[in-house]
């Protein structure tokens, strides 16, 4: 199968034939502190089975899937991307519902469906929005969509006999939104025995949904083999608007060959002169650029990436950028990691730093709700889900 990427407001269109919900899973209820010390075994068969391809998926009882007339289709989240689930929410003029989600003091962590949410989650379908950063969000992200499949299956069985124990099967209708999708610089096996950590976080996502949409993922093609589709969708555009808004750039930087294509669509975007530099990483602290000439004497630039973690490849750029002439230097990236003092060491370099909210962090000034939309929109064409 051969993805498309783009990063200009359209998504790729892998040629999927089928997508369906998990079924056969083994569940356990989790109603109190002792009933959640079985769930790492669980999760480590629900995993072992996963790698074996022993999970198995049921297709699409036909594929067409009708919105009921007048209801209102659900956006969910748990306890780490609230702010981008509410903006996309409001961009699909769709209801927004948290998640329970709390920490036992051993730090494991628990989370449930609340009782008002259960007929929502059952009635259309429904796009979590999860990040797998840090560790923890992939377990959370998991055991959400554990009890999100169980919720629309009518398995409903607990201790309490609380409600109704088992409902009919509601069919398949779960879309799962990563905003930052960790694990996605181990793209590829750098060294003999390593895990491409990236595939590997996919394919446990995939066997619980029906659909992924993965905003800015740093090597999109880690994630052209799931059982699923994969909206890859962008905040290119809606960072472009903000540049031009905002800094009014006259030139765009793409700080390493990596970030060309997303780079390159903001400069299109804004019609403003673009170039890129050439990286090497010598450790995770340490950038060398390859010296070019860049025309950018008495000009304003924006250096674009998909994310800024130590802020080490900027730093470098900037004083690039500085040392030929440019007059004000900005920073733009989706994801803003911000490690390890990263926004201080930043702003001795640059002269603004603007960021989306995929990640909490203080430069969130770019909602990353219409690519999430985006995305959305571009799966339910694919699944023939129609809104
Ligand atoms: C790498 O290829 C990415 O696109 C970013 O350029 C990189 O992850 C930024 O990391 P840092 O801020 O630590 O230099």
């Amino acid at each position: 199968m051969t993805l498309r990427h783009s990063y200009d407001g359209e998504v790729s269109r892998p040629n999927y034939s089928c997508a369906g919900s998990l079924v056969g899973w083994s569940t356990r209820l989790i109603t109190g502190r002792s009933q959640v010390q079985v769930l790492p075994r669980a999760l480590l068969h629900l995993v072992d089975g996963v790698f074996r391809g022993i999970v198995t998926r049921k297709e699409h009882e036909g594929s067409a899937f009708r919105l009921h007339q007048g209801n209102r289709m659900v956006v969910l989240s748990g306890s780490n991307s609230r702010l981008l689930a509410e903006q996309l929410a409001a961009s699909l003029g769709w209801e927004h519902h948290q998640l329970e989600t709390r920490r036992f003091p051993d730090s494991e962590g628990y989370i449930r469906i609340p009782s008002e949410t259960i007929e929502a989650v059952r009635k259309e379908p429904v796009v979590l929005v999860s990040n797998t950063f840090p560790d923890a969000g992939i377990v959370e992200t998991l055991l959400m969509l554990e009890a999100i499949n169980d919720v629309r299956k009518g398995n409903m069985e607990n201790l309490r006999e609380i409600g109704p124990q088992n409902m009919d099967d509601v069919g398949p209708g779960i879309l799962l939104a990563v905003p930052y999708f960790g694990y996605s610089r181990q793209d590829k096996r750098f060294k003999p025995g390593e895990a491409i950590s990236a595939r590997a976080i996919g394919h446990l996502l995939a066997s619980r949904c029906d659909g992924i949409i993965v905003f800015d993922l740093h090597a999109p093609s880690v994630l052209e083999d799931l059982s699923v589709p994969v909206a890859f969708t962008s905040a290119m555009p809606e960072l472009a608007l903000h540049l031009q808004e905002t800094v009014q750039p006259d030139f765009i930087l793409s700080p390493d060959k990596g970030a060309i294509e997303r780079a390159s669509t903001v400069a299109k975007k804004i019609n403003c002169e673009f170039s890129y530099l050439e990286k090497t990483r010598i450790d995770a602290h340490t950038i060398v650029h390859k010296a070019k000439d860049l025309d950018v004497d008495g000009k304003t630039v924006a250096i674009v990436d998909d994310m800024i973690a130590t802020g080490g490849t900027i730093c470098r750029a900037a004083e690039a950028l500085r040392n030929q002439g440019a007059i004000a230097v900005h920073a733009a990236c989706s994801h803003g990691l911000f490690t390890g003092g990263a926004i201080a060491r930043l702003i001795r370099y640059v002269d603004g730093v603007h960021a989306t909210g995929s990640l909490s962090n203080p430069r969130d000034v770019i909602s990353g709700g219409p690519a999430l939309a985006r995305g959305v929109n571009d799966l339910f064409e694919r699944l023939e889900w129609s809104q």
